[in-house]
């Protein structure tokens, strides 16, 4: 989560409570079966991302992550988990299952060339160090191949947010009121946000960083990136740095990450609101969003003004209106965060791109669907904050196995990322679900259309939440990451816990104060706007009772809050969790777990959801140290190094070895870091 960062108001003051009349339909629910669209209607799928990028190439492996192509893919993963479900942790140090070990990489701090110097035990680290280094608090990530081995590559690395007692020596410098007074500090957390490209190796089965690599590099909260999509160039973005509203400087709260299948990666802007402020009257979208009115987060706008001060590098922050148009302050620089923001990490020469065309939101994560050859391009993303709603875009362009091997990624981009439809989700009772377009003649509740609300398709983008209220979409559990099964092609959604739905369930969210969370999941239909779903699984202790432990869960898989999750090729799902539920902390720090769907039928074939019949398929693989959140997935192509991040430890990573110089029990200057977990003999891992 953005433990520090996520804000618990409730935004979204609309009445889309579609359903509240309906009690809670759960033990109905627990043997539902998905109908209508199953397996059936993917048949002709085969292998999404692996034959479908890349069976023109002559190797027939995928130019994205180098996966060897399997022409004849069935439609039901042949994966078995080959561990045995370990039993929970509660200890500053990782936990694996047997068979397996662990060990850190590319912790925050750790230079990524000679720019910087080495990592400081007392937290005295420059900013100039921090901006060529690890950022702070690794969330979101994958790793692009650089050989068809897959032992040399680029992990790209989100930096979600920043702990300031850990970041410098003694915590904020501030004075008598309060305010920071020390511009290098606020400097060195700007740059501790962001994301990290670096190159890894494999040497003699240990993964290394290779320090002045020239595809080193980082993006932090200053970076310049350019505006695409629907903003580009509107008024909307006019600053004082960018008049003509083309650029944006910075991204901030970078979460869960995705993908694209012409090979760039993709950064998430999560809880980026509350690094404004607006001092003034908040507009409407602001007031939707949630944007600051007291103050910016880590007050680095308090230094704005200062003699040292390069182009209102902290001035920006405070949006209140200050000049005689837009043109002359930065009451539209916050209109420059809330995107998908598209980084070529193969070409360190280009510029990120904010591709503005898929919404404006806190959003989670951000994952493409199922491709095929002449249909359109298919991004999922959630706006993860309580009853918030699901997104889908859609791309005008129809997708061509072409461009997954395009020569300049980022104008493939522009193709498929700048000009689609904007979709929000509702559920339905019974398994169907609408995709509700976000257009200007969108037909609204209120019988209007979404032009009596908005003038243009920028003005409904920069106030998504807004327009999505509008049309009914469904409230939700915070939605968190989404992954496709590569067999089914069936979507899943972490809906990561709502304590606060007190007064009304709906389908799709159907426990009242949901504290563990639950997964959701659906095949698109026939047309653009229909779908199908269901719930796998639902997050509980294993005592809790029988309103609770719909999923029948264990000592041995209960988990609550799940947040990231990611499939990969083999079919294998793995789930992290970011839990804040007393119930299952007292039993185990935040973990990972794995489940294999798309076997899991019945006798006709249709998916089942996790229940106490089959519940030991879901197998907890890793336990992370303790105060931390496990997030962020990647596997090599061979699937024999998986990498997943720990954040916000809380006393980590040195006292996971005890030492002469750091004894069990020494306190350390905690640090995020990706940990690599392989198999002892060198195989894949998971299996
Ligand atoms: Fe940054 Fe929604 O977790
Ligand atoms: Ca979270
Ligand atoms: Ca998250």
């Amino acid at each position: 989560m953005s433990k520090a960062t996520f804000d618990p108001t409730r935004f979204n003051k609309s009445n889309n409570t579609p359903f509240n009349e309906v009690l809670d339909k759960h033990l109905s629910r627990r043997n539902f079966v998905k109908s209508g669209l199953g397996l059936s209607a993917m048949t002709a799928f085969s292998g999404f991302g692996i034959a479908g990028c890349s069976s023109s190439s002559d190797n027939d492996s995928n130019p994205v992550d180098g996966t060897p192509s399997t022409p004849d893919t069935p439609n039901v993963s042949q994966a078995t988990l080959g561990f045995e479900s370990i039993a929970g942790s509660k200890t500053d140090a990782v936990t694996v299952a047997a068979g397996y070990s662990a060990y850190v990489l590319a912790p925050w701090g750790e230079p990524l060339n000679d720019k910087a110097n080495a990592f400081k035990e007392d937290g005295s680290n420059t900013a100039e160090d921090q901006a060529n280094s690890m950022g702070m608090h690794h969330d979101g990530m994958h790793f692009f191949p650089l050989n068809e081995a897959g032992d040399d590559g680029l992990l790209c690395v989100n930096h979600e947010y920043i702990d300031q007692a850990a970041l410098h020596p003694m915590g904020p410098t501030v004075d008598a009121d309060g305010n920071r007074t020390v511009l290098d500090e606020i400097r060195k957390e700007i740059n501790a946000h962001g994301i990290s490209v670096v190159r890894i190796k494999l040497n003699n089965g240990m993964w290394e960083t290779v320090k002045n690599d020239d595809y080193n590099r980082r993006f932090t909260g200053a970076t310049v990136m350019d505006i695409a999509g629907p903003l580009a160039y509107s008024s909307y973005l006019e600053t004082r740095y960018s008049p003509d509203g083309s650029q944006a400087r910075g991204t901030l709260n970078n979460c869960g990450n995705g993908y694209t299948p012409w090979g760039t990666y993709l950064t998430c802007e999560e809880n980026w609101p509350g690094y404004f402020v607006n001092r003034g009257e908040l507009t409407q979208e602001q007031e939707r969003i949630g944007l600051s009115t007291s103050g910016t987060r880590y007050g680095w706008d308090h230094l704005a003004g200062n003699d040292d001060e390069r182009l209102d590098e902290f001035a920006r922050f405070d949006v209140t209106p200050s000049g005689t148009s837009a043109a002359n302050d930065y009451r539209n620089e916050a209109n420059g965060h809330g995107y998908i923001v598209e980084i070529d990490p193969y070409n360190p020469n280009s510029r990120a791109v904010k591709r503005t065309a898929l919404g404006r939101f806190r959003h989670e994560g951000c994952t493409f669907g199922k491709l095929e050859e002449g249909k359109p391009v298919v991004f999922y993303s959630g706006h993860d904050s309580r009853f918030e709603y699901l997104y889908k875009y859609e791309s005008t362009a129809l997708w061509t196995e072409a461009d997954a091997n395009s020569a300049n990624r980022i104008i493939t981009g522009d193709k498929y990322m700048n000009d689609g439809t904007l979709y929000v989700a509702k559920f339905s009772e019974d398994g169907v679900g609408e995709w509700l377009p976000l257009t200007l003649d969108s037909v609204t509740t209120d019988g209007n259309t979404l032009a009596d609300s908005f003038d243009s398709v920028a003005s409904i983008i920069l106030n998504t939440a807004g327009a999505a209220d509008l049309v009914g979409a469904t409230p939700m559990d915070r939605p968190e990451w989404a992954s496709v099964d590569p067999f089914t092609g069936t979507v899943y959604l972490t809906l990561t816990n709502n304590t606060k739905r007190v007064d009304s369930t709906n389908p799709a969210n159907p426990r009242l104060n949901n504290s563990f969370g639950h997964i959701i999941r659906w095949d698109e239909g026939s047309n653009a706007t229909e779908f199908t779903w269901d719930i796998f699984v639902f997050g509980s202790p294993a005592d809790g009772d029988e309103e609770t432990n719909r999923s029948g869960l264990t000592d041995m898989n209960q988990f609550a809050s799940p947040d990231g999750l990611a499939f990969d090729k083999r079919g294998i799902l793995w789930v992290q969790t970011d839990n804040g539920a007393d119930e299952v902390e007292e039993y185990t720090n935040d973990q990972m777990l794995a489940i294999v769907p798309s076997p899991m039928t019945d006798d006709n074939g249709q998916q089942q959801v996790v229940s106490a019949d089959n519940q030991a398929e879901l197998k907890r693989f890793f336990v992370g140290p303790n105060g931390c959140e496990v997030t962020g997935f990647a596997i090599t192509p061979d699937y024999t190094t998986v990498f997943a991040n720990i954040q916000h430890p809380r006393n980590w990573p040195y006292s996971a070895v005890a030492t002469e110089e750091t004894p069990d029990g020494t306190t350390v200057r905690p640090r995020a870091a990706t940990v690599i977990i392989r198999k002892d003999d060198g195989a894949e891992v998971g299996v």
